[in-house]
């Protein structure tokens, strides 16, 4: 197994650090077709590489709803309603949810206490939707429209080895 190693924080900007991590997901879920498995190394590999984050990881769509999957982090809520919170509002519109400010986000679920903000990706594989990444931040305005491009790059790049 190759050990991936991100770039001292102060040799690269953020679109490069983004630019590591989706290199370092392709590599190692390539030729794996266990999604669960996939899932669970790249929260592995996004809390390695990204800065300044107290959860990161997936909610699965399981029979039309939101269902925990693979993260590091905190114990977390389990399922999600479509169209609740951050997570399920990223599902429903299919679009990212990037907040600076949780508490300013009308039925933000509070999982744990610390998260200030929170950007989440919708997960989308030939026209479906597989799921949705969620990082969530101690840090006020942690993530920005570099964030939302990274991240939606990364999920494009590894939706088929987290279809299933
Ligand atoms: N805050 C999320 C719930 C998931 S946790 O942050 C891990 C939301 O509002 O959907």
């Amino acid at each position: 197994m190759h050990a991936f190693t991100p770039s001292p924080d102060a040799a690269v900007d953020k679109s490069a650090r983004h630019a590591e991590l989706r290199a370092a997901a392709l590599a190692v879920t390539e030729g794996e077709r266990d999604a669960i498995a996939n899932m669970a190394n790249v929260a592995a590999l996004i809390w390695q590489f990204l800065p300044g984050l107290n959860w990161a990881g997936f909610y699965r769509l399981v029979d039309g709803e939101l269902v925990l999957g693979p993260f590091q982090g905190k114990a977390a809520c389990i399922r999600i309603p479509l169209g609740k919170g951050v997570c399920g509002t990223a599902a429903a519109t299919r679009t990212t949810q990037c907040v600076a400010d949780v508490n300013a986000f009308p039925g933000h679920i509070a999982c744990d206490a610390a998260s200030a903000a929170e950007i989440v990706v919708p997960i989308l594989h030939e026209g479906r939707l597989i799921g949705v990444l969620d990082l969530d931040s101690p840090q006020p305005g942690r993530f920005d429209a570099q964030d939302a491009a990274g991240l939606e790059a990364l999920c494009a790049a590894i939706a088929p080895a987290l279809a299933g």
